[in-house]
């Protein structure tokens, strides 16, 4: 007998079909005619395949009327025509196997509803519920989207290291990776000595593949990286993860605006294949988390993006003044308030914002010919605010170096980024795509921690 998914089952042509299913169970119903409802679901989709159960079933009563949600089972049938609501058919029952049963009185998700905080807390368990098999499908939709996107506009896909020496974004927000005996580190001249470490160094977790993404792009062109980014920042908001997914492309012989175009082209791109391909979950959000989720990803399909300059964002922001909590001036960085009255209230869809001061910004990006701001890119969305974030890169060897030692970084210890500039250096460009930042814009999910399946946060990283 064919095992077939119930996403597979839902579908008219499989009527007639003798088929096995597997899942689990959501809920059983008795009918006082002899026979038993179940709904079954295998995370294959969203919907659940009604069972019927009739009781010439030789483990009727001992078995199938025991049967409560979260029990694994494999049913075996054929596949009929329902007139059940919302559903075309479903499978009539030949045998059930009971592989796990799930004692009712003390399995968690017994009850109904629960709250997000309380799920976070059942990181093992939560999968199981809709939102989260939701989540999970749309999430995997996002990656094969990005993917399918690059590999069309023919970039490589690069595997910068996970464990680096460098600090791309110059913020210190580092966690170290050592083999060093905490208790009784080797000091010499009173400090940690290094060159006694794993590397003969201090190591971190990266913060962004940038740099090393840069080497490939000078060498093959178009490339893109799209792996797991670390940050040490404490920050307790709904929009920071210690551990969280980048993408980032990089461009040899693009300038700001053809990355801003690229940026543009690519949000979407993803945005239309989640509306097209993942439109079952997509309906769940909008009626279960935000019902404007739908309409927003609709308009941003189809509508250019607004661009301001920081200059100019500032000068609008600056007669709101009066309701932020941190009002801003020139040459200040804009805050998640800044960010959501732009996209929000003034614009109503993304904005890129592009030449910031160079002083808020890290020493990669290109100096403007002012001296005062630098070819930087932030795409800002309703809801989230910066969801990218990029530049042209400084390809002008002397104007790095200087650079880097106003930001108090020596060049030879980023010698092999240097050399870039040394030996046929190009304008490139490039900019990073949160993963996380970029679910919770398409699903209306208001907490980043219920979009990656295992946050990790100040103070937490079970499971
Ligand atoms: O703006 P960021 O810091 O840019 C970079 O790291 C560049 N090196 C990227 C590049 O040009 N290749 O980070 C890029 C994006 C942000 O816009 C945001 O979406 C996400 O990464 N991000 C975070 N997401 C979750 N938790 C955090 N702590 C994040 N920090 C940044
Ligand atoms: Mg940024």
């Amino acid at each position: 007998m064919t095992k077939i998914s119930v996403s597979t089952a839902r579908q008219h042509e499989t009527i007639g079909q003798q088929v096995a299913l597997q899942g689990w169970i959501r809920t059983r119903r008795d009918s006082k005619a002899g026979f038993s409802f179940l709904e079954i679901n295998d995370g294959s989709c969203m919907a659940n395949l009604q069972v019927v159960a009739d009781r010439e079933l030789p483990n009727y009563d001992h078995e199938i009327k025991q049967l409560s949600a979260g029990c694994s089972v494999t049913i075996a049938g054929e596949i009929k025509a329902s007139n059940g609501r919302g559903q075309s058919t479903e499978l009539h029952a030949t045998s059930l196997r009971v592989h796990g049963w799930s004692d009712p009185n003390s399995y968690p998700l017994q009850k109904k509803r629960h709250s997000f905080e309380k799920l976070r807390q059942w990181a093992h368990l939560r999968p199981r519920t809709n939102t989260f098999g939701a989540m999970a499908r749309v999430r995997n939709c996002v990656c094969r989207a990005i993917h399918d996107f690059f590999q069309q506009e023919e970039f490589l896909y690069v595997h910068t290291p996970i464990i680096t020496a460098s600090d791309c974004e110059g913020a210190g927000e580092l966690f170290e990776v050592t083999t060093l005996d905490l208790e009784n580190p080797p000091r010499r001249d009173g400090k940690i000595d290094f060159s006694r470490d794993f590397f003969d160094r201090p190591s971190y977790l990266t913060v962004s593949g940038q740099l090393e993404a840069e080497i490939y792009a000078t060498a093959l062109g178009k490339v893109y990286s799209f792996g797991p980014t670390f940050r040490a920042e404490n920050s307790n908001t709904s929009r920071h993860l210690a551990e969280f997914w980048m993408i980032e492309p990089e461009m040899a012989f693009f300038d700001l605006n053809d990355n801003m175009q690229l940026a543009e082209k690519f949000l979407k791109h993803v945005v239309r294949t989640v509306l097209s391909d993942a439109g079952e979950d997509m309906e769940f959000f909008n009626q279960r988390i935000d019902d404007s989720v739908l309409a927003t990803l609709h308009a941003i399909a189809n509508k250019d993006f607004v661009h301001l300059t920081y200059t100019e964002a500032v000068a609008l922001l600056e007669k709101k003044n009066a309701d932020f909590e941190f009002p801003i001036t020139w040459g200040q960085d804009l805050q998640s308030e800044h960010e959501r009255f732009l996209t929000e209230d003034e614009i109503g869809g993304p904005v890129i914002v592009s030449d910031f001061p160079a002083s808020i910004k890290p020493f990669y990006m290109r100096v403007n010919d002012d001296e005062q701001t630098v070819r930087a890119m932030d795409v800002l969305v309703p809801n989230v605010g910066e969801i990218i974030g990029g530049s042209q890169r400084e390809e002008r060897l002397d104007v790095l170096e200087s650079r880097m030692q106003q930001q108090g970084l020596e060049p030879d210890d980023y010698w092999w980024y240097v050399d870039l500039r040394r030996y046929g250096t190009v304008p490139h460009s490039g900019f990073g795509l949160g993963l996380e930042r970029a679910l919770q814009f398409i699903t209306g999910m208001k907490n980043i921690r219920d979009v990656i399946p295992f946050p990790r946060t100040p103070g937490h990283a079970d499971f």
